[in-house]
């Protein structure tokens, strides 16, 4: 497995594979790879004749005020996963090989970007289009893997390929718990022991909510005001957002029909988590 840190020596690799006839698949991450990674690029090795996992923390996703600095990196750790997962090849730019110091093109959304997530975070989605417009040109997959978790961004990246007529299939991947429940992601290495307990709100209040509709109950008030009441009960926790939404438009619903998305961002402490969980009452896959 190689791993490749410029675009120029990227760029000749794909066409060779190119001209192979091979299939290749994108797996884009910001590295600290974890079992939820993994999981993404299993699928991708399954399903494509060669996989790139793109390695970069995406400076122009992060807020002025949060992790950019201290968001977790180690290459090498991020490498002996990839290959154990079968990957072709690992994309780790430097953020000047990314953005020329004058770069000043991003790509934005209208829609989808200003509620949830967007709300405390209004420039994250541009950032984060701009970044896998980017990498959608540089490596040309065929097909792109994205976690569930990061339901919002799974939403715009799929607006975002249909509004560009980006010639690429989006695949969402469901989300990887520890065994207790807790929704893995890079930033729970941010928990100490306290914090890591009390993260396992967000999965119980969410499962709370998730029951709520499963035994019959549509109104979307009920269930976000249930799953607030229940988060509010671990001291360490406090509520960015629980939202019920639409699962396309992500505009929030007063009665849960088709399919709806319900998500949360909460603070525990310092650290920022999200979790979700949809549901498709009319049974249409995605
Ligand atoms: O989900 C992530 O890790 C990032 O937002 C992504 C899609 C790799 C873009 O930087």
């Amino acid at each position: 497995m190689q791993i490749v840190k410029t675009i120029e020596e990227l760029r000749p690799i794909i066409k060779g594979w190119r001209k192979e006839g091979l299939s290749v698949g994108l797996v884009p991450t910001m590295g600290y790879l974890h079992e939820g990674h993994k999981s993404l690029i299993v699928k991708a090795v399954s399903e494509n004749d060669k996989v790139v996992v793109s390695d970069f923390v995406n400076p122009t996703q992060f807020g002025a005020n949060e992790d950019l600095s201290s968001y977790p990196r180690d290459i090498d750790r991020d490498a002996t996963l990839c290959e154990a997962a079968g990957a072709s090849l690992i994309f780790h730019p430097e953020p000047e090989e990314m953005y020329a110091p004058d770069n000043c093109t991003f790509v934005d959304m209208n829609k989808l970007t200003k509620g949830l997530c967007g709300k405390t975070r209004p420039s994250h989605f541009s950032g984060v289009c701009t970044v896998v417009s980017k990498l959608f040109h540089i490596v040309t997959p065929d097909l792109a893997y994205f976690g569930e978790k990061d339901a919002q961004q799974l939403a715009v990246i799929r607006r975002m390929v249909r509004d560009m007529n980006f010639d690429i299939k989006i695949v969402g991947c469901p989300i990887v718990r520890e065994e207790d429940g807790l929704a893995m992601s890079s930033r729970n290495t941010y928990l100490n022991q306290e914090e890591r307990q009390a993260a396992l709100i967000l999965h119980k209040s969410l499962t709370l909510g998730e029951n709520m509709i499963k035994a019959g109950e549509r109104d979307a008030i009920k269930v976000k005001n249930a799953i607030i009441k229940n988060i509010q009960t671990e001291p360490l926790a406090q509520i960015d957002y629980v939202e019920v939404v639409d699962a396309e438009t992500l505009e929030p619903v007063e009665s849960i029909e088709n399919s709806i998305l319900v998500a949360t961002a909460v603070y525990i402490g310092k650290t920022r988590l999200i979790d979700n969980f949809s549901k498709d009452l009319e049974g249409n896959g995605r």
